[in-house]
């Protein structure tokens, strides 16, 4: 497992594991058993970041981390908090108070005295501009050893420019070939941002195993990304990765996750195998790069999916 630079002093490996789709929310039911396997798996491959959120499974999924992994001073989490699960209907909260009990509480679960990441999970634009005296209470939560960085997990442009402004360590933010310009068109200031990229198969499209009709389950996420006419012509435009093939690179999940890892500002790739499979897959198609792609193809493809109105 090759690494890269993270926060000042830390290195981890390119690929994280992200265990939303481990924990049965999101995408549909997972065993223990399963979830067990993927965690000690990715680690025997060298996986040495681990994402997650206190949310994932209503705490289960870092419970889970805490246990296999908690012991392991090799291993680094970065856990999202900010979702109020207990307030009826759930909410967003970001207040200081709010924010430091979860740490307490998700420190516990992962079996840490402190979290290597904090990231505030998909704030909105407005929170992060009136976040003074939040980001003054994560600094006091840094200073007191409670956690090592914190960062956002971002939804969009428009929020992750914000949590730039408002000085966080890492930026977790969705990036694949379809959609490129929201990380690469972020005003960086000159700063060190460790960045956290996620998605990178588009839910599982860009590894073009689904038929035209394809039908997700009661439950998955998917079912609600995409009008039935957005999925064909997903697919449809899946064409154009598979001009990114050859070589070593011999499926389009490979072809998508190279693209991602092919950027040097991209810290490590998360992602987000649901099986032992899917981990398998996905770390022998990362290849021994660099260079991860021959020269040129990304930016082909890249042009060509801008010309058909396919990507942003
Ligand atoms: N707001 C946030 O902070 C946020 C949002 C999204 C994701 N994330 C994190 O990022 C991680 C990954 O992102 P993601 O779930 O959005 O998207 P992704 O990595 O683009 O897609 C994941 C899905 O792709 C399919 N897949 C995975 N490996 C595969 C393989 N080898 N071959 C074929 N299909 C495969 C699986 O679905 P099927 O097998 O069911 O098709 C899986 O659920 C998540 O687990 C989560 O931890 C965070």
């Amino acid at each position: 497992m090759r690494t890269r630079p993270f926060t000042p002093g830390k290195v981890i490996s390119e690929l994280a594991l992200g265990t939303w789709g481990l924990s049965g929310d999101g995408y549909g039911p997972v065993s223990e058993a399963v979830q067990d396997e993927v965690i000690q798996r990715a680690r025997a491959y060298g996986i040495t970041l681990y994402e997650t959120a206190d949310v994932y499974g209503k705490g289960s999924m870092e419970q889970r981390l805490g246990k296999l992994l908690g012991a392991d001073t090799a291993v680094s989490f970065a856990t999202k908090l900010g979702t109020d699960l207990k307030s009826m209907p759930a909410r967003k909260r970001f207040d200081p108070e709010y924010i430091q009990q979860c740490c307490r509480e998700s420190c516990e679960r992962l079996q840490r005295s402190c979290l290597d990441v904090l990231l505030l999970h998909n704030p909105a634009v407005q929170t992060l501009e009136q976040s003074a005296e939040l980001v003054a209470a994560l600094g006091e939560l840094k200073a007191g050893g409670k956690i090592a960085a914190w960062g956002v997990s971002a939804g969009s442009a428009p929020v992750a420019q914000a949590a730039l402004a408002a000085g966080v360590d890492v930026l977790e933010l969705a990036y694949n070939i379809f959609c490129h310009s929201d990380l690469e068109g972020l005003d960086y200031g000159g700063r060190q941002v460790a960045l956290l990229a996620r998605s990178v198969l588009s839910y599982g499209l860009l590894c073009g195993q689904w038929p035209d009709n394809k039908i997700f389950a009661a439950g998955d996420h998917r079912q609600e990304r995409w009008t039935t006419e957005q999925l064909r012509s997903r697919l449809r435009q899946l064409s154009v990765v598979s001009g990114m093939l050859g070589g070593e690179v011999l499926t389009l999940r490979s072809a998508a996750l190279r693209f991602v890892l092919a950027n040097p500002l991209v810290s490590s790739a998360v992602i987000g195998p649901r099986n032992r499979v899917q981990l398998d897959q996905l770390v022998r198609e990362a290849g021994n790069g660099p260079d991860y792609l021959p020269s040129g193809v990304a930016q082909r493809a890249r042009e060509q999916l801008a010309r058909m109105g396919a990507s942003k």
